[in-house]
């Protein structure tokens, strides 16, 4: 059935992320016993009613429990009608006030074990999250990984909730079923044989809601893509003004959204009345039929009948709330699906990390014979082989979209490789345990990426415990001191989303004290291209210089004079080694690298 295989899909998916379903036990166990209770309150409601309709409780040591249950009681309390009365009363009243006492364990379990699970789920996504390699990232949205992380784990664990009370219906219905059962077996049959109806009649609903629910997601996902291009370019936007096309574009698909939204609803919102619907339909044909029992069959009795149709009441709300099952584990089928996708790992481009503890770098790094590409029309990196050499300093310099960063991101072991070697001091680099490996690099991004958090935090970020003196210290050196001096707050300054509160020379030398304060053997600095005043890119290179002397550094630079003091030079293009030497050598060479040097000589 259609159901069970989206309760196994639900079931899986719960295994999958970490979560033990049987959690849910305490739910349904209080959720049987209140409902055992609403069953029995039931059970007394016959002989109240017929007690009032008859004026007598004479009947009650003729009927099958309740003669049981009277022989256990003294005789003085069951020989006047009105004490009997009051007993039926006070124990009805009691039923129904445990299984109101059980309903609220119920909820409250329900509801620990959907916020645990909540805050599970969150934490498990974000660890997968970290886990992806960088390219996942470089492909996929960040809007959507966000909304995916709160979101859609928000709406999932309501609706767990929700699938929690549909646990206690089922099981209210099933009490129900047996008290229906005794009181008639044949008007339930009746209703055995009538109920598959209404049940397709709905489903046909459900079958539209889960094809709106898909398209749902697609728009949903297009607008946060939408809000998270827009929020992040707003220069770009004022400066073309383009707020108008924007808008248009943003409404577009919020407006899609809005339809989407409008068409579950009303698929959704059918659901209800068109139960209440089939069920009163359903009741007139029934009063036929106990008519036609107690008058012509004379079976059953008012009173019986009256509790039966409570029950049936009762029961539409428990049936509508099973209905409503299906359109739920619909809804949130493609949410479910979103995160889902976070759990298997295709296209996650992890990079395996080895066992080995990486030493430090004895003599120097090969790389042999490199290819890389991110897609399959073209290489970025064809057949690369070079070598770095320890305490020396290599510059990789080249035309806009060579390579450069590419062979960057692939040595931090960003990305993943499969053709080619890197063998550093005769060993594959992929032996070596990757967090063992970096902790021996100090890497200065093209990008600076920073907090939203302090500059003190994003100085030290990743560096643990360092007294001011040492961070003073280490600011001087990168130039930074006298913009510490200028902010309101000093290092307790919040420096904005990605560190918008600073200049892009700011951000660069915020990168490099922290490169300096890991104090790394092995550095790998990615120059920004962002242009930088004459003043600033003295300093920078100045801090550049006396971070690099002395250690193995590997330098990408977009000023060829920030590599006057290059041992070696290697000139990329078209993610090909073009040439490669001292500074000397290649200016004499009058190739690539002299073009690039003569071009930039007047700037
Ligand atoms: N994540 C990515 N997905 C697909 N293609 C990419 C990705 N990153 C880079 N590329 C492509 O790979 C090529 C090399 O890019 P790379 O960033 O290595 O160039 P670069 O030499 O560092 O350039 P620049 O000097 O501008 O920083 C470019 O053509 C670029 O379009
Ligand atoms: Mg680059």
């Amino acid at each position: 059935m259609h159901i069970t295989a989206k309760c196994v899909e639900v079931n899986d998916f719960l295994k999958k992320i970490g979560i033990n379903p049987e959690i849910f036990i305490f739910t349904i166990l209080f959720g049987f016993i209140g409902a055992f209770f609403e069953g029995i309150s039931f059970g007394f409601l016959i002989p109240i009613v017929k007690g009032i309709i008859e004026g007598n409780t004479f009947f009650i040591n003729e009927m099958p429990f309740m003669k049981d249950l009277f022989s256990y009681l003294p005789n003085n309390y069951t020989n006047s009608n009105a004490k009997v009365f009051a007993i039926l009363v006070i124990l009805a009243f009691l039923c129904v006030a445990l299984k109101n006492v059980f309903m609220y364990l119920t909820s409250l379990c329900s509801s620990f074990q959907v916020w645990r699970f909540s805050n599970n789920l969150r934490k498990k996504i974000f660890e997968r999250y970290l886990s992806f390699g960088k390219l996942y990232f470089d492909q996929n949205n960040v809007g959507r990984l966000h909304e995916l992380l709160t979101g859609y784990t928000r709406q999932i664990s309501m609706q767990i909730k929700e699938v929690n009370n549909t646990i206690f219906q089922i099981l209210i219905l099933i009490i129900y079923l047996f008290i229906l059962l005794a009181i008639s077996w044949k008007l339930t049959l009746f209703i055995f044989i009538v109920s598959p109806i209404f049940y397709f009649s709905l489903s046909n609903v459900v079958k539209k809601i889960k094809l709106n629910s898909e398209l749902f997601v697609k728009n949903y996902n297009n607008l946060l893509l939408v809000i998270s291009n827009s929020l992040f370019s707003i220069p770009l936007i004022k400066s073309y003004s383009s707020e108008e096309d924007e808008k248009q574009n943003f409404n577009k698909y919020s407006n899609l959204v809005e339809q989407n939204e409008f068409n579950i609803d009303k698929k959704k919102e059918l659901i209800t009345p068109l139960s209440e619907i089939l069920v009163t339909l359903l009741i007139l044909i029934l009063v036929g039929l106990m008519f036609y029992l107690i008058y012509f069959q004379k079976e059953g009795d008012i009173s019986s009948f009256m509790v039966y149709f409570l029950i049936l009441k009762k029961s539409t709300y428990s049936f509508s709330a099973i209905a409503h099952l299906q359109a739920l584990l619909q809804a949130i089928s493609a949410p479910m699906r979103e995160i889902n996708s976070i759990f298997n790992d295709e296209n996650k481009f992890f990079v395996n990390s080895g066992f080995k503890e990486f030493p430090g770098l004895k003599e120097k790094f090969e790389i042999r014979n490199l290819n890389f590409s991110f897609n399959d029309k073209t290489k970025t990196l064809n057949n690369v082989t070079l070598t770095l050499e320890k305490n020396k300093i290599t510059a990789i310099v080249g035309p806009s979209g060579s390579g450069k960063s590419t062979i960057i991101n692939i040595l931090l072991r960003f990305y993943d490789y499969e053709n080619g070697k890197i063998i550093v001091d005769g060993e594959d680099l992929k032996s070596f345990s990757t967090k063992s490996y970096l902790s021996h690099i100090g890497y200065i991004s093209q990008e600076a990426y920073l907090h939203n958090d302090t500059l003190r935090k994003n100085l030290l970020y990743g560096i643990g415990q360092i007294s001011d003196e040492k961070l003073l210290e280490t600011v001087k050196e990168t130039g930074l001191e006298k913009l510490i001096k200028d902010l309101p707050d000093g290092l307790n300054t919040l420096i904005g989303d990605r560190g918008v509160k600073l200049s892009g020379g700011e951000k660069q030398k915020v990168s490099i004290t922290r490169a300096i304060l890991k104090n790394s053997e092995i550095l790998i600095l990615d120059e920004a291209t962002s242009s930088l005043d004459s003043i600033s890119e003295q300093e920078i290179q100045k801090a550049i210089l006396s971070i690099s002397k002395g250690r193995t550094s590997i330098i990408i630079a977009h000023r060829l004079s920030t590599i006057k003091n290059a041992d070696k030079i290697i000139v990329l293009k078209d993610g090909e080694v073009e040439e490669e030497g001292s500074l000397n050598e290649l200016l004499s060479k009058k190739g690539l690298f002299f073009d690039l040097w003569e071009k930039q000589r007047f700037f």
